[in-house]
């Protein structure tokens, strides 16, 4: 049941939408009530694409809803409905995407913390999915969100331009061995080696903007995006993709565990390649800046359309760090 307040909420920003048509993210203020609107009509979607707890076999489907419903702060979706927004689309033809993605980010995280991974206890604020069900079990969770992501994308309605066939494609190749998968195979790879800034860019671009990209690009392809915008979008979420890992690199040194709702500091503990071990934290500061300029500038053919993506590159910088 959805209370009064909420719809409140929805009804005012409605309102604020229609009548300066652009989105509602106007001040911190707006940014709070926006982004906390958002996560909601995600979590309800997401809610009716997994299946309930008690489907058969229950183990599976608690744990990936364990996982998936920790609280995430839900960034790729939401990146996906603004770009289907800035591309002048509805955001409920982008909302398969947006839950399709938010699955695939959530494996990644289940399998990145496990012991032969990262090995991490504290995940979006809870006991990691291996510490709950076992290894085995977040194993399969993870295998099982991966999965489901292309169900899920599968009800999603094509457009003149994309296909179904583009449209998978475009997920599997955004998850698949040289994208995601790479990131993570280069990441585990790194662990108490000497790393360039080459090595670790691409480390960064394959492990977590690809999949940020992919949010952006899907978002604008439920909207029909023409080249050209489709173009922007993807040189938007290439460059805040790769600003949000140096900011997650940087966050780990500079904030609590708390704070993160995962463990801090274990990067360097871990011998991991991050840019603050690379270069600096005041010249990660300057990258993470300076990338998000331009984020920020890729979008220039876009008019009042593109604001909520802007705000929303604003909001990753300015986390506290
Ligand atoms: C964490 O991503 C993993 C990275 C790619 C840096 P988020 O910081 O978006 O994690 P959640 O989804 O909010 O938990
Ligand atoms: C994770 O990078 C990227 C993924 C594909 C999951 P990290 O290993 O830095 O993410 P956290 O810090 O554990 O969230
Ligand atoms: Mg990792
Ligand atoms: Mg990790
Ligand atoms: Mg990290």
């Amino acid at each position: 049941m959805l209370d009064s307040g909420y719809w409140m909420l929805e009804f005012s920003s409605r309102i604020h939408y229609l009548a300066s048509s652009i989105v509602v993210t106007r001040s911190a203020m707006n940014l709070k009530i926006y982004l906390k609107l958002r996560q909601k009509k995600i979590d309800r979607a997401l809610d009716r694409y997994l299946p309930q707890e008690s489907v058969k076999p229950t183990t599976i489907h608690k744990a990936m809803r364990y996982s998936l419903f920790a609280g995430g702060k839900r960034l790729r979706p939401i990146l996906c409905l603004a770009a289907a927004e800035a591309a002048g689309g509805k955001i409920d033809n982008a909302l398969p995407f947006a839950c399709a993605l938010e699955c695939i980010h959530t494996y990644s995280l289940v399998h990145d913390d496990l012991p032969s991974m990262d090995n991490d206890d504290l995940r979006r604020g809870r006991p990691t999915c291996h510490k709950v069900f076992g290894d085995g079990i977040a194993v399969l969770a993870g295998d099982a969100l991966l999965t489901i992501a292309f169900e899920i994308v599968s009800r999603a309605k094509p457009t003149r331009r994309y296909d179904m066939s583009i449209l998978l494609r475009e997920v599997a190749v955004a998850a698949g061995s040289r994208r995601l998968i790479a990131g993570q195979v280069a990441d585990l790879e790194a662990e108490g080696h000497q790393t360039d800034r080459e090595q670790l860019r691409y480390i960064h671009e394959n492990k977590t903007a690809a999949i940020l990209t992919t949010s952006v690009r899907l978002g604008a392809m439920s909207a029909n995006a023409n080249p050209k915008q489709l173009d922007a979008i993807t040189k938007f979420g290439r460059t805040l993709g790769l600003a949000f890992q140096v900011i997650d690199d940087i966050l780990d040194v500079t904030q609590t565990s708390e704070k993160l709702g995962k463990s801090a500091g274990k990067d360097v503990t871990a011998k991991k390649a991050t840019y603050p071990a690379v270069i600096g934290l005041n010249k990660s500061r300057a990258e993470a800046r300076r990338l998000t300029r331009q984020a920020h500038n890729s979008l220039s053919i876009f008019d009042g359309k593109a604001e909520a993506l802007h705000t929303l590159a604003n909001y990753l910088l300015e986390r506290e760090y």
